[in-house]
């Protein structure tokens, strides 16, 4: 016979009883659930049962200015009702097994998805800008209302406000640290400099007019002067060049990561810092020429010398002396040379030393006949003549 469990209820002896525990029950439920909400809801529950896991993110939380505002304010739906909030707990439950078993993955929040995914209510909740005047540090220029109408989030920028990881060293070995989206940088993965960008990247629009334009980098010894050591910003460019072409070959594992974990933003890895502050055609003006030389222009850079030497020689007189006319050539072609001073007054001294035969690699013996038959002049002309 099945018994009726609501049987007690119709029996007037017993359902005094029945109703007592039945609310005691309920309120137990009441209490469990209660507890459970608010216990898996401070930080305690975050950061210490889960000690291994958290350990860097409590650090850097304590290093900031939110060390007192709980890990679910951030973390957990915004004003949410109980029942999405009890779900929310339900959701993350399996996380347990990988915390108990120490095999969660790391590095943590790789591509920064969290960053990418966390709502604007996280913040507002707590910071009106329409409420508060904002005070950025001297020499930053901020427009919020700009950005919230452009759909860009708080936390696209503020990444790390409460995960401050400067001066934090890490715990667990596999653990790393993110990138920073308020470096200038990571402004640019929107903003650009050349026009027809999504937003300005023109200095003004983030500088006021006083503002030190000129990064320290720039002030290290060989890195630009004028027949002088430049090697600085070449090796600079070249490292930056490799660096983003290695980021940006990354992008085709994008569609992947973005099917595990929801949208991305480009890593600030993929921008280019020197573009950030110079247009190309700034290094290009001044270079005159494509830099690394493309190969057909070896075999023509005779002519191409010839024709405009000042370009070369910003680049190949190693100094001001071999910077007049064409003496830069000599810097590569006549290496026997003194740097510095002019070849012609040189060269029948090293003839006499080595001979006359390396000579003629280069130059036809008619070369050298017609100068010392018929003058400079006539050997220049014959070199405008037959260089290729
Ligand atoms: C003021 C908001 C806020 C608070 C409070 C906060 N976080 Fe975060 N947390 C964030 C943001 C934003 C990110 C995304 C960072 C990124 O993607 O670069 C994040 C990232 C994380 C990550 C991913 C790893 C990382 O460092 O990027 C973990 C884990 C984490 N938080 C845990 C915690 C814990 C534990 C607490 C409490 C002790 C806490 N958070 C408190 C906003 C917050
Ligand atoms: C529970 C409330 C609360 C939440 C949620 C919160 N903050 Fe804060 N925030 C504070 C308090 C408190 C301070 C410290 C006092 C102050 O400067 O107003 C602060 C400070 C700041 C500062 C200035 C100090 C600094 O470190 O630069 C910024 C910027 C900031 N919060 C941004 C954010 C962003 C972005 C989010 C969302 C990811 C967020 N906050 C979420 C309460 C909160
Ligand atoms: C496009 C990037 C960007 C976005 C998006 C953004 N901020 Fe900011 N925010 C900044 C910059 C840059 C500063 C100035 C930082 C400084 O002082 O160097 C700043 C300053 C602040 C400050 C003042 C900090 C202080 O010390 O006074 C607060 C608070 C703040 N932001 C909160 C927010 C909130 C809330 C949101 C989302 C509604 C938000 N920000 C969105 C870039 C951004
Ligand atoms: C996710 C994209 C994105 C990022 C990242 C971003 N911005 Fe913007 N920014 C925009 C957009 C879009 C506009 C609006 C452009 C328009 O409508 O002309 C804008 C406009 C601005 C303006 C107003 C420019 C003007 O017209 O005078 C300032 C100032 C600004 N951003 C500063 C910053 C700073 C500082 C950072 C980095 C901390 C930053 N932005 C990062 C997208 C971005
Ligand atoms: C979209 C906003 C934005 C634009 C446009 C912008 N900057 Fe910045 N810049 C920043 C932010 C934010 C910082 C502070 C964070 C940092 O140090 O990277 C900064 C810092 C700097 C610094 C000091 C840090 C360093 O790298 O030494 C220099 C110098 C600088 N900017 C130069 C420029 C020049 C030059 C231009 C124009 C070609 C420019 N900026 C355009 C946002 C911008
Ligand atoms: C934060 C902004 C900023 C960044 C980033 C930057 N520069 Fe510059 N750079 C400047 C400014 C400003 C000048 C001075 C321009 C002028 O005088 O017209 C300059 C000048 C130069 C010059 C001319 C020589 C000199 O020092 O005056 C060279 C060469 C140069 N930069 C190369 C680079 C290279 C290569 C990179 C990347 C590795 C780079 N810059 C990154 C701001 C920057
Ligand atoms: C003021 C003139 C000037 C400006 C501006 C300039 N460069 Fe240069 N660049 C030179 C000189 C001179 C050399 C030769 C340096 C050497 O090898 O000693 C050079 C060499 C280089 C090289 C080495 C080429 C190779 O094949 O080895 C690279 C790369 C380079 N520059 C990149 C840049 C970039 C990128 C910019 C712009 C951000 C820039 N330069 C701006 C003058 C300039
Ligand atoms: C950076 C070094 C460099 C500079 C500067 C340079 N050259 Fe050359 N040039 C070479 C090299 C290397 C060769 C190939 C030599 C060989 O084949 O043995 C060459 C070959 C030549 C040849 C072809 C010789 C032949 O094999 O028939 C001519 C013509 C020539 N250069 C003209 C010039 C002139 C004119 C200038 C100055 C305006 C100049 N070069 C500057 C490196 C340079
Ligand atoms: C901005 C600097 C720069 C300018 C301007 C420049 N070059 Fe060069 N050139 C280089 C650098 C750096 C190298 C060596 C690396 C490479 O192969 O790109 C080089 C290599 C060469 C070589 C090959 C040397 C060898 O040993 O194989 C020749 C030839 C040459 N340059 C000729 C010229 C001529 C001619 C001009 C003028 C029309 C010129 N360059 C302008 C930077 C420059
Ligand atoms: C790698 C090719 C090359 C070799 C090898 C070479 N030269 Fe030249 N030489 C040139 C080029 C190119 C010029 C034209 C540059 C100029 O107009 O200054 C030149 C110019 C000259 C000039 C005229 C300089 C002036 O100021 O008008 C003399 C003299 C000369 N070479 C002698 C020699 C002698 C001697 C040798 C052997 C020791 C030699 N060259 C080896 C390429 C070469
Ligand atoms: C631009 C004109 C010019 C060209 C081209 C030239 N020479 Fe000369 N050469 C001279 C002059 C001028 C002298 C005398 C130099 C002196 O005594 O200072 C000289 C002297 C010499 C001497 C020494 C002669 C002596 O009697 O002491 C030799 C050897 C020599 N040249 C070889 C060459 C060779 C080889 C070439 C071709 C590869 C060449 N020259 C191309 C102008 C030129």
């Amino acid at each position: 016979m099945r018994r009726n469990p609501l049987a007690a209820f119709s029996d007037s002896a017993r359902r005094p009883r029945a109703i007592l525990w039945s609310g005691v029950i309920l309120v137990g439920i009441a209490v469990f659930s209660a507890v459970s909400v608010i216990g898996t809801s401070v930080n305690w529950f975050c950061t210490d049962p889960c000690h291994i896991v958290h350990e860097d993110n409590t650090k850097t939380v304590m290093a900031g200015t939110h060390s007192q505002v709980n890990c679910v304010a951030c973390h957990e739906p915004v004003n949410a009702n109980p029942l999405i909030f009890i779900l929310k707990k339900i959701e993350v439950a399996p996380d347990a097994i990988p915390t108990i078993l120490g095999t969660f993955n790391l590095p943590m929040n790789e591509n920064n998805f969290v960053a990418v995914q966390m709502a604007d209510l996280h913040c507002t909740q707590c910071h009106s800008l329409a409420t508060r005047m904002v005070t950025p540090s001297d020499g930053i220029i901020i427009d919020h209302d700009m950005h919230t109408a452009s759909g860009v989030t708080c936390p696209t920028c503020h990444n790390r406000v409460a995960h401050p990881e400067e001066n934090v060293e890490y715990t667990l070995p596999e653990d790393e640290k993110h990138e920073n989206w308020m470096m200038m940088d990571a402004c640019f993965r929107c903003h650009d400099l050349e026009p027809g960008g999504q937003a300005p990247g023109r200095c003004g629009a983030c500088h006021p007019a006083k503002f030190d334009l000129v990064p320290p980098s720039h002030d290290a010894a060989g890195w630009y002067a004028a027949f002088g050591e430049s090697r600085g910003h070449a090796d600079a460019a070249e490292a930056e060049a490799t660096a983003v072409a290695e980021a940006t070959s990354r992008t085709a594992e994008w569609p992947e990561i973005e099917r595990a974990v929801g949208p991305v933003l480009a890593p600030v890895s993929t921008v280019n810092t020197c573009h950030t502050c110079h247009l190309n055609s700034f290094c290009a003006d001044c270079h005159g020429v494509e830099i690394p030389h493309p190969q057909a222009f070896y075999s023509a850079h005779g002519q191409a010398g010839l024709a405009d030497p000042a370009a070369c020689a910003r680049c190949h007189a190693r100094s001001a002396g071999e910077s007049k006319g064409t003496q830069f050539c000599s810097a590569c072609h006549h290496p026997q040379g003194r740097p510095g001073e002019a070849w012609l007054p040189q060269h029948n001294g090293t003839v006499r030393m080595e001979g006359a035969d390396r000579c003629f690699e280069c130059h036809d013996p008619q070369y050298c006949e017609t100068c010392h038959v018929s003058g400079k002049e006539a050997a220049d002309a014959w070199m405008r003549a037959n260089a290729r």
